[in-house]
């Protein structure tokens, strides 16, 4: 095709379009498709002065002539669309478009809770890493290959059996032994992972926070002060502890806390099963095998330690039915924890 003739058929193609816009955005979009830095018409004039100079005169006067008449097209049905425009009109009784505030997790906002509380008390975090090595995860705290009480954690290994994903959050606890120094005074909160069946009331990702004191001269009536002091923060000032004993390889001796039902003031509910206590962690003196697996003088010293389930005490807190709502991601339920 000639220039000419191109020329003739960008205005034809233009103009038609001009009269099929239905609104200002699309002439300026015709504008900028013909007009426009890189537009047809323009690119058209910008080539001219590599044409010889006869060409160069008719096809200069042809794409003005198309460039003025294609502006004043524009413009003329611009200026109708302006006049039948209707201006925005503000009403401003109507309501306003509600920004919704977004909310923490309930998860995060316990732990922040528990962070809070414990560090009022002195302590401060440590943190580990969630692929763990069975060492750290089993043996440094009194897990002897062998043990029977391996099986009371359904472990995810990593890596044939060296590699552990860390089933609970003790193992910060061995670490940090290893390489500080007493006094120690520290929590550990994190995620724990076993390789349970989902149900209501387990998952195999879930949180803890450990809690742990070595010193000279720690007893557990230290532990018991702390644990007290905690609950009463979290749960309510009237509620009492119970230690009941129990079971961990890694203290000695070792019991498990309830607290009265803070729902029915330990008369007995349906939270509570008809018991009057809630079982809400874990603890004891830090056995002297896992201060001398960290090279710390059991002579000189000891320790309380504990651990604490984060969902199990939400869902208690908040009488949630059901772990699963916690990584079911429904805005529904993380909204009412604000
Ligand atoms: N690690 C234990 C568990 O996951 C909980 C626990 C019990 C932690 C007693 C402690 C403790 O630090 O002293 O079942």
């Amino acid at each position: 095709m000639s220039g000419s003739s191109q020329i003739q058929q960008y205005l034809a193609d233009a103009l038609s379009a001009v009269v099929a816009a239905g609104s200002k955005k699309e002439l300026q979009d015709i504008s900028v498709k013909y007009l426009g830095r890189k537009g047809l018409i323009t690119s058209v004039l910008k080539g001219l002065k590599e044409l010889p100079i006869e060409e160069r005169k008719t096809l200069g006067g042809l794409s003005n002539k198309a460039k003025v008449e294609l502006e004043t097209a524009i413009k003329e049905a611009t200026k109708i669309f302006q006049a039948t425009e209707v201006k925005e009109i503000i009403d401003p009784t109507l309501p306003g478009i509600a920004h919704r505030q977004g909310a923490l997790h309930p998860i995060t906002k316990v732990i922040d809770d528990m962070c809070r509380s414990f560090h009022g008390m002195g302590f401060t975090i440590a943190r580990g890493p969630d692929v763990e090595s069975d060492y750290y995860n089993f043996e440094a705290l009194n897990f002897l290959p062998d043990h029977p009480a391996r099986d009371m954690q359904d472990t995810f290994y990593v890596e044939g059996d060296k590699m552990v994903l860390r089933t609970h959050t003790t193992p910060v606890q061995a670490r940090t032994l290893a390489t500080s120094k007493p006094p120690m005074k520290i929590i550990t909160p994190g995620k724990c992972y076993r390789n349970e069946a989902i149900s209501t009331r387990s998952h195999c990702i879930f949180h803890q926070v450990d809690g742990f004191l070595v010193d000279e001269g720690v007893t557990m009536s230290d532990l018991k002060g702390v644990l007290v002091a905690f609950c009463r923060d979290f749960f309510g000032e009237e509620l009492k502890l119970r230690f009941r004993p129990s079971y961990f390889p890694f203290t000695e001796p070792s019991a498990e806390v309830d607290i009265t039902c803070f729902l029915c003031k330990g008369k007995g509910c349906q939270l509570c099963k008809y018991a009057g206590w809630l079982e809400i962690l874990g603890c004891g003196m830090i056995d002297p095998n896992v201060l001398k697996f960290a090279n710390i003088d059991p002579e000189k010293y000891s320790g309380y330690a504990f651990g604490i389930g984060v969902e199990r005490i939400i869902m208690l807190k908040y009488r949630i039915t059901d772990i699963r709502f916690f990584y079911e991601n429904d805005i529904r339920f993380i909204r009412q924890f604000k």
